[in-house]
C-alpha cells in the first residue's frame, strides 16, 4: 500500500481532529487503498494543550518545516486568514506540492491566484472544507453535476446567523440576547463581526459563484447585509404571512451575468430551507438536467469539517478527484448589480395611526412602479398615535425598492422604516 505524506499547517479546533483521524487511522487505509502518514504540524505556540497527542518531532513553529520539506506530498493548511497562508500555500503550489484548506477567507480572497500557481506548476488545490464544513458541494458541483448548467445556488450557509435567528423565532427572543446567549455557548466568536454582518457568508459565495459559474468575484461587489436589524417582531408578522426569516447567501444566473447577494431574506414555510434550524446548513443548487438539489449538514465542527478536509486528501492521494480548478476553464459569466434583482418585498414600518397614511404610502410605492400585494396594521399604541404597518409588495425591483424606500423615510407620517426584507421566490405567483 502506497504511503502519502502529510504537512499541516495549524493544528487548532480543525488541524487537531485532522491530526487526530490521521492517527487513528479507523479503517481508513483499507477505505481508500492509501496510507497517510503524519510527517509535520507548523503551530505559533509549542506550549499549547493541545486536543491530540502527537508522537515526538512532529511539531514546528517554522512553516518552512512543512512547505519546504522534501518529505511531505500534501500540505493541509488549517491556520485561517489571508496572510501568511496565502504565502504559504503559493510557496508549497510553486514546488509543486499538492495543497488543500479549508480557509475560506483566502480562498474567496485570493483563489483565483492560487489556483493559476497550482494550472502552473500541476499541483492540485482543493478546498472542499471551505464552504460549508463538512457537507459534500464543492466536489460534486465540479465532478458529479459537471453535465449541468447551473442556473442558481442558494444557501444557508454560516451556522451561527442560522443558530441566532432560529432562536429568534423560536423564542420570540431580542437579537441583542440571544447573540450574548451564543456567544456564552461558543456558537459565536467573541468579535461576531465575520458571521452576524455577513461575511463569512460572502467569502462561501464567492467561492461557490467562482467554481460554478466560472466567475472571478472581487467579493466588495457582492450585496452584503447582515442580520442585526432583524426583530423579534419581523418573525412574528413573518409567520403570520407564511414565512420564516433565514440569512440567505445565493448566485443566481440572470440575463445580464452573475448576482451574487448576502442578506435576510422572508422563506416560505414550506420550502426546505425554512426548517433548517440551529447551526445546520443547506445548500440549493438548480441544474438544468438534475432540477433542484438540497444538500443539508454540520456547516463546521471539527470532525464534520476534518471528514471534508481528509475527503480531498485521499482524492488526491488516490488521484481519482479532479481538483476544482479545473472547472473554471468555462467562459466566465459577468457580475450583475444587485439593482437589477427582482423580488417581493416585506416593509414594516412605524407610520401615525390616522386616516390618509395608507394613501400616501401607496402612492409613493405606486409612483416608484411597485405594486402592493396586503397591507396588515399589526400592534397599535394608542398613547402615541403609533401603528406598525407590514407592507408585501409583489415583484419589484431593487433600484425602484430602494430608491421607494428613501421616499418613505421622509414622509412625515412615516415614523421609522423598520424593516426591509427581501422574499426569496420559489415560483409561486409573484
Ligand atoms: N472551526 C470550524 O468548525 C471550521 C469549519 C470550516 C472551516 N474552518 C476553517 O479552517 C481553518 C482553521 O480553523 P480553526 O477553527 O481550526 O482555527 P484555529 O482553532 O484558530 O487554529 C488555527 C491554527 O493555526 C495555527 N496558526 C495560526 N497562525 C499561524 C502562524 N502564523 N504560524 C503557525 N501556525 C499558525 C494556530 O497555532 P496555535 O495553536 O499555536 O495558536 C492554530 O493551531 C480556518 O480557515 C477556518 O475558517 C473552520
Amino acid at each position: 500500500m502506497r504511503t502519502v505524506r502529510i504537512g499541516l499547517l495549524g493544528l487548532g479546533v480543525v488541524g487537531s481532529a485532522v491530526a487526530k483521524a490521521i492517527l487513528d487511522e479507523r479503517g481508513m487505509s483499507q477505505r481508500s487503498g492509501v496510507r497517510l502518514e503524519l510527517v509535520k504540524a507548523a503551530v505559533r505556540d509549542l506550549s499549547k494543550q493541545r486536543s491530540v497527542d502527537l508522537p515526538d518531532g512532529i511539531l514546528t513553529t517554522n512553516p518552512a518545516d512543512v512547505v519546504g520539506n522534501p518529505d511531505i506530498d500534501i500540505v493541509v493548511e488549517l491556520m485561517g486568514g489571508e496572510n501568511p497562508a496565502f504565502d504559504l500555500i503559493s510557496r508549497a503550489l510553486s514546488s509543486g506540492k499538492h495543497v488543500v484548506s479549508a480557509n475560506k477567507e483566502v480562498l474567496a480572497k485570493r483563489g483565483g491566484e492560487l489556483l493559476e500557481t497550482a494550472s502552473g506548476s500541476g499541483a492540485k488545490l482543493m478546498y472542499e472544507a471551505s464552504v460549508g464544513g463538512g457537507i459534500p458541494i464543492l466536489n460534486p458541483i465540479s465532478d458529479d453535476l459537471l453535465a449541468n448548467r447551473i442556473d442558481s445556488i442558494r444557501a444557508i450557509i454560516n451556522g451561527t446567523t442560522n443558530y441566532i435567528l432560529t432562536r429568534m423565532s423560536g423564542e420570540s427572543a431580542a437579537y441583542d440576547a440571544v447573540l450574548g446567549d451564543a456567544q456564552r455557548l461558543g456558537y459565536a466568536e467573541a468579535d461576531p463581526t465575520a458571521d452576524v454582518d455577513g461575511f463569512d457568508a460572502l467569502y462561501k459565495i464567492a467561492i461557490l459563484g467562482q467554481l460554478a459559474f466560472g466567475t472571478s468575484v472581487p467579493i466588495d461587489g457582492i450585496h452584503r447585509e447582515g442580520i442585526g436589524r432583524i426583530d423579534a417582531r419581523d418573525f412574528r408578522y413573518a409567520d403570520e404571512l407564511g414565512y420564516t426569516i433565514k440569512l440567505i447567501a445565493a448566485a443566481q444566473r440572470t440575463d445580464v451575468g452573475l448576482l451574487l447577494r448576502v442578506h435576510p431574506s422572508l422563506v416560505p414555510l414550506d420550502v426546505p430551507m425554512a426548517s433548517v434550524n440551529g447551526a445546520m446548513n443547506m445548500v440549493e443548487i438548480e441544474g438544468d438536467l438534475v432540477g433542484p438539489l438540497w444538500l443539508q449538514g454540520a456547516g463546521a465542527g471539527p470532525s464534520p469539517t476534518a471528514s471534508a478536509v481528509l475527503g480531498d486528501v485521499l482524492n488526491i492521494a488516490r488521484e481519482l478527484g479532479s481538483p476544482a480548478a479545473e472547472n473554471s476553464s468555462q467562459s466566465p459569466l459577468p457580475l450583475a448589480p444587485m439593482s437589477g434583482h427582482t423580488c417581493q418585498y416585506y416593509i414594516r414600518l412605524t407610520a401615525a395611526d390616522q386616516p390618509g397614511v395608507l394613501a400616501q404610502i401607496a402612492k409613493m410605492l405606486g409612483d416608484a412602479n411597485i405594486s402592493i400585494r396586503s397591507v396588515i396594521q399589526m400592534d397599535t399604541d394608542e398613547t402615541s398615535g403609533r401603528a406598525d404597518l407590514v407592507i408585501m409588495t409583489h415583484s419589484a425591483l431593487e433600484a425602484n425598492m430602494q430608491e421607494a424606500a428613501d421616499r418613505l423615510r421622509g414622509l412625515e407620517v412615516v415614523v421609522e422604516l423598520d424593516n426591509l426584507i427581501r422574499v426569496e421566490s420559489y415560483g409561486q405567483s409573484q
